[in-house]
């Protein structure tokens, strides 16, 4: 008989966030409290124990009022808020793990760019080389105006400066040589000052000397992770990301955005083995199918679930999904300045689906319905991954927050599985987290 070739692995990463965890359902316990971050601790922990490439953080910068036109949606779903800085607690996990990568979502509206590369760096000296930056430019008028705008700068402009935000943060990491730091007792230098120099840029809308007065990280600039979808988004990621969050319809929509990024790479001159896209799935599992049938069933047609989650969405997208009739299709084709991809996504024009049928099959299952025992949902990540030809997925608690439960489900069900199949990895062989991105 002929050798069977290994299966080609793919790689899985969690989309976490620093906000509350499940606390209204029957396994639930604190939301989040209390704030001490032992509870994300030992959600890192028990990913690393499954072998996950790393654990994204996603963030947002203001209390939504999108959702019924006030706060009052958002306050009482938990949508999004509250969510505390992702950055201190990279670095209490970074404390607790040896390989798990971590990636916090920092925005470019928000940080200017000197205090971005030097947080990273430091994360990245503090993790031994495991930081990855979620890169976001925020996509909502009023996280724009905790920072003293009227409104968030449009689209296109804000990925022009995205982009001339990069070109300087890679001059500032790079404005250290990995060896400037010599410890020459000889003749008493600490770093030689040959190998530290400044970067004095003046760009459109950046100006900034250097150099950074960090030591840089052992990953010389952390991970790039990127979620934009929409095709501004995606040039933006195929020019700068190692890794980017996929989000589609069907595998057939996965392949297009997969095949779409790595062609827009090539363009770049990249070498496209060299991004890795990892698509957004919410797997639902019990021990019969018709148990997971029943959960996700139960779980995606529950009102809170639904509320909930047109509340996430209208804090990403900036759309008020409150003022559509939930039983109704959508009555036009919605457009934002905030995240397009997802609201496309989402939206499925043209498909006649009612808002709520859009919620129960777009919202909580992500690219693919996972719906089934491990061993079948395993079976379907298999199938899927083959067809895409790569690179791996995100997972996301379905219907909102996380549970304990949840999560053991994944790291103790699903990831086994796949493990005896030969798909994902069952050992950390790489020092940082951009070479375990990379590895396959
Ligand atoms: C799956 C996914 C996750 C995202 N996570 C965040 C986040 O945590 N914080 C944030 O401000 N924006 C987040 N975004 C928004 C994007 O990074 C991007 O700024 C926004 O979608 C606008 O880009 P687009 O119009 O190209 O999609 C996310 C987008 C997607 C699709």
């Amino acid at each position: 008989m002929p050798p069977t070739a290994a299966p080609q692995k793919f790689h899985l990463a969690w989309f976490a966030s620093a906000g509350p965890d499940e606390w209204n359902a029957p396994f639930a316990s604190g939301g989040g409290r209390p704030w001490n971050g032992r509870f994300h601790i030992e959600w890192a922990q028990a990913l690393e124990r499954a072998g996950f490439d790393f654990m994204v953080m996603e963030d947002k910068l203001h209390v939504s009022e999108i959702y019924g036109g006030d706060a009052r949606m958002t306050l009482k779903l938990g949508a999004l808020t509250p969510l505390q800085d992702p950055a201190p607690l990279a670095a209490l996990i970074g404390g607790a793990t040896r390989h798990l990568g971590i990636v916090p979502t920092l925005s470019t509206l928000s940080y200017p760019p000197f205090l971005l590369a030097r947080l990273c760096a430091t994360l990245d000296n503090l993790t031994e080389g495991r930081i990855g930056w979620n890169i976001v430019t925020s996509g909502e008028d009023a996280a724009a105006q905790n920072f003293g705008l009227d409104k968030l700068p449009e689209r296109e402009l804000r990925y022009d400066m995205a982009d001339e935000y990069l070109d300087l943060v890679n001059r500032l990491f790079a404005s250290w040589d990995a060896d400037a730091v010599v410890l020459d007792r000889t003749t008493g230098t600490y770093a030689d000052p040959t190998k530290v120099r400044p970067v004095n840029f003046e760009g459109r809308w950046f100006r900034c000397r250097g150099p950074l007065n960090t030591v840089p990280g052992p990953q010389g600039r952390p991970l790039y992770l990127q979620a934009g979808a929409s095709p501004r988004g995606r040039a933006f990621a195929a020019q700068h990301a190692d890794a980017v969050i996929g989000v589609a319809n069907g595998v057939a929509g996965m392949k297009a955005f997969r095949d779409d990024v790595r062609r827009r790479a090539a363009e770049t001159g990249r070498d496209p083995q060299r991004i890795k896209v990892l698509f957004l799935v919410s797997p639902v599992m019990a021990e019969t199918e018709a148990e997971a049938v029943r959960r996700h069933h139960e779980g995606v047609h529950s009102d809170d679930y639904v509320h909930r989650n047109l509340a996430f969405l209208g804090a990403f997208t900036d759309v008020d999904f409150a003022e559509f009739d939930l039983d109704q299709p959508l009555p036009r084709k919605l457009e934002t300045n905030g995240g397009m991809g997802s609201l496309d996504k989402f939206q499925q024009w043209g498909s006649g689906k009612t808002l709520r049928q859009l919620v129960a099959d777009g919202g909580s299952t992500g690219s693919i319905p996972l719906v089934g025992t491990p061993e079948q949902v395993a079976d379907r990540m298999a199938e899927a991954m083959q067809a895409v030809g790569g690179d791996g997925f995100l997972i996301k608690a379905p219907f909102g927050h996380i549970s304990r439960r949840y999560l053991h489900e994944v790291t103790d069900g699903l990831v086994p599985a796949l493990q005896r199949r030969g798909l994902v990895r069952t050992e950390y062989t790489q020092a940082t987290l951009r070479d375990t991105v990379l590895e396959f």
